[in-house]
C-alpha cells in the first residue's frame, strides 16, 4: 500500500458496538468516520417532518435527493446530523424515529440513493472508516479492510440497555434490538460474513480489546495488499 489511502468497512447488527468501536478506531487511524445508520435515521425524520407516508416507497425515494441530509465525519468531535441546516443529532435517536426507520431501510430505491450518497462521502476522504449494514457488501465491497462485528444477542441487549440509561424493560429492548434487526435483514444480510469479510465477535471482549482486534484486522489487511 504505497498511497496513504485507507477505507475500512464495518457492518454489524444493533448493539454490536460498531458505532463506538468504529469511531474510536477511526480516531486512532487518523481517518474520518461515517455512520451510515445516521443517514437512514435522518432521511426518515426528514420524510416524517415533510408529512410523507413512509410506505409510499416512490415518494420517499424521490424526496431523498433534495432533503439535504448531512452527517459530520470527524471522529474527534461529537457527531452532528443536519437536515437542510437544522440540527437533528438527538432527534434522530428518539424512539419515534427508531421505530420507523425500517420503512426506509427496506425501501430498495431509497437504499440505492443512500448508497450513492455514502459512496460520495467515502470517495471524498483519503482515509475513512464507514459503518452500517451493507458497507462490506454493497457500499464499499473493495474496501481495504472489511469487518463484520458481531456479538451474542445477550451481549447486544445488555449494551443497548446501558446505552439507553438502563431504564428500558427487557421486552422493550428486545423489540428495539432483535425486532428491528429482523425487519432490516429483509433486504440486507448482516448476520453472516460475505466472502473476504473478517468476522470479529465482541461478545467476550471489552471496548478496548474490540478496538485492538479491529486495528489488528486492518493492519493485517493492509499488509496483505
Ligand atoms: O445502526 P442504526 O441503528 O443507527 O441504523 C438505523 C437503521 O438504518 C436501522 O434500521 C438499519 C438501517 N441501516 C441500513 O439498513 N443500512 C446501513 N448501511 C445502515 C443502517
Amino acid at each position: 500500500n504505497t498511497t496513504d489511502r485507507l477505507v475500512v468497512a464495518v457492518d454489524g447488527p444493533s448493539g454490536s458496538g460498531k458505532s463506538s468501536v468504529s469511531r474510536e478506531a477511526a480516531r486512532r487511524l487518523g481517518a474520518a468516520y461515517l455512520d451510515t445508520g445516521a443517514m437512514y435515521r435522518a432521511v426518515t425524520l426528514a420524510c416524517l417532518d415533510a408529512g410523507l407516508d413512509l410506505t409510499d416507497q416512490d415518494a420517499v425515494a424521490a424526496f431523498i435527493p433534495g432533503s439535504e441530509v448531512t452527517v459530520s465525519t470527524d471522529p474527534a468531535q461529537p457527531q452532528v446530523v443536519r437536515i437542510a441546516g437544522r440540527e437533528v443529532t438527538e432527534a434522530i435517536r428518539e424512539p419515534f424515529v427508531s421505530e420507523r426507520v425500517s420503512a426506509v431501510a427496506t425501501n430498495p430505491r431509497a437504499r440505492e440513493i443512500l448508497v450513492g450518497l455514502q459512496r460520495d462521502v467515502i470517495a471524498s476522504h483519503r482515509r475513512i472508516v464507514a459503518e452500517g449494514r451493507d458497507i462490506t457488501t454493497v457500499v464499499a465491497p473493495d474496501a481495504d479492510a472489511r469487518v463484520l462485528l458481531t456479538a451474542s444477542e445477550e451481549a447486544r441487549l445488555r449494551r443497548r440497555g446501558l446505552q439507553l440509561g438502563g431504564t428500558q424493560s427487557e421486552e422493550s429492548l428486545a423489540a428495539q434490538v432483535t425486532g428491528r434487526d429482523r425487519k432490516d435483514s429483509a433486504l440486507v444480510n448482516f448476520t453472516t460474513a460475505a466472502d473476504g469479510v473478517v468476522t470479529l465477535d465482541s461478545s467476550d471482549l471489552d471496548f478496548e480489546q474490540t478496538i485492538q482486534a479491529l486495528l489488528d484486522i486492518v493492519a493485517a489487511a493492509v499488509q496483505g495488499e
